[in-house]
């Protein structure tokens, strides 16, 4: 039988049948038959065709050991968050998108230390508890955290400005659960725009920016990890994220406080700002 239109995505389904993975041959037929319904529906010339393949060949060209540009189109589709979502357990707390810039190891900190390592001229102090689903303490949680600077800059990406590990900690939370720190409150930022990616945004009108955010890798022995954000609630951007990965029940105050003893308290001078964020695990055997 000739293959046309009519016949194309049987004769290629025909052509998985027989892979011996069941999961695989599942999703060999499924890309097979959306990829299909994309090109009926679409209907693209040879030329667009080949700029979709020049497309995905710039995307690869563009990853190396530091950058991910497949990942970050994921990112920009809102296919990562979609995953994300369907892996995501409905308790405990909320998970987002990793993002690319967790490529260092976070340095060891002691509770109430800075991850500013460049000043804390206007502070702020971030505080939480880690527990289990029914509120009790999780003692010896790790917290990772690693963030941007007041100018939107991780330290990978200004070596020349921020020293390695600035806006980052590997914290552990202590017997009650409670873990804080002492940082600065991170900008907005654009997400990476130099190759393929900040093309497709431009092309399509869409800015590239992220809102103001801490990352967090929270872990502990018989939990589930879970990898999330902790939004500043007056950044720009909490409605329109490039890559889709804001959940209203990550967002909190940054509220400034004029409190001296509580600044004396956390090693820091008025005003400053504060953020509490408490964190719920998901024990193991409670997944599936
Ligand atoms: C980030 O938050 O670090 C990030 C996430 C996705 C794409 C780019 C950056
Ligand atoms: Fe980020």
């Amino acid at each position: 039988m000739d293959f046309n239109e009519e016949t194309a995505l049987d004769a290629v389904l025909a052509s998985f049948a027989d892979t011996p993975d069941p999961r695989l041959r599942e999703i060999l037929a499924g890309v097979t038959r959306h990829l299909h319904a994309l090109v009926r529906d679409v209907r693209p010339t040879l030329a667009e065709w080949e700029q979709a393949v020049g497309y995905l060949t710039a995307v690869g060209r563009k990853c190396d050991d530091t950058r991910q540009e497949f990942v970050l189109l994921s990112d920009v589709l809102g296919v990562s968050m979609l995953v994300e979502a369907i892996n995501d357990d409905e308790h405990g707390t909320e998970g987002t998108v990793l993002g690319p810039f967790h490529m260092t190891e976070s340095p060891r900190r002691e509770l109430g230390d800075s991850i500013s390592e460049v000043g804390l001229e206007r502070p702020c102090v971030v505080t939480g508890t880690v527990t289990d689903l029914a509120g009790r303490p999780v003692a010896g949680a790790t917290v990772d955290v690693w963030q941007c600077d007041e100018d939107g800059f991780y330290d990978v990406q200004r070596p020349d400005v921020q020293p390695p590990g600035n806006g980052r900690g590997l914290f552990t939370a202590d017997d009650a659960g409670e873990f804080w720190f002492r940082t600065v409150v991170p900008s907005h930022y654009p997400i990476p725009t130099d190759g393929p990616v900040g093309r497709l945004l431009d092309a399509s009108r869409r800015h590239p920016f992220r809102p103001a955010h801490v990352h967090l890798i929270v872990d502990a022995d018989g939990y589930e990890p879970v990898t999330t954000h902790l939004f500043v609630a007056d950044s720009p951007y909490l409605d329109s994220d490039a890559v889709f990965a804001v959940k209203q029940s990550l967002v909190r105050d940054f509220a400034v406080s004029e409190d001296a003893s509580a600044a004396a308290a956390h090693g820091v001078t008025v005003p400053f700002r504060r953020a509490h964020f408490d964190v719920q695990l998901v024990p193991r055997e409670e997944t599936s």
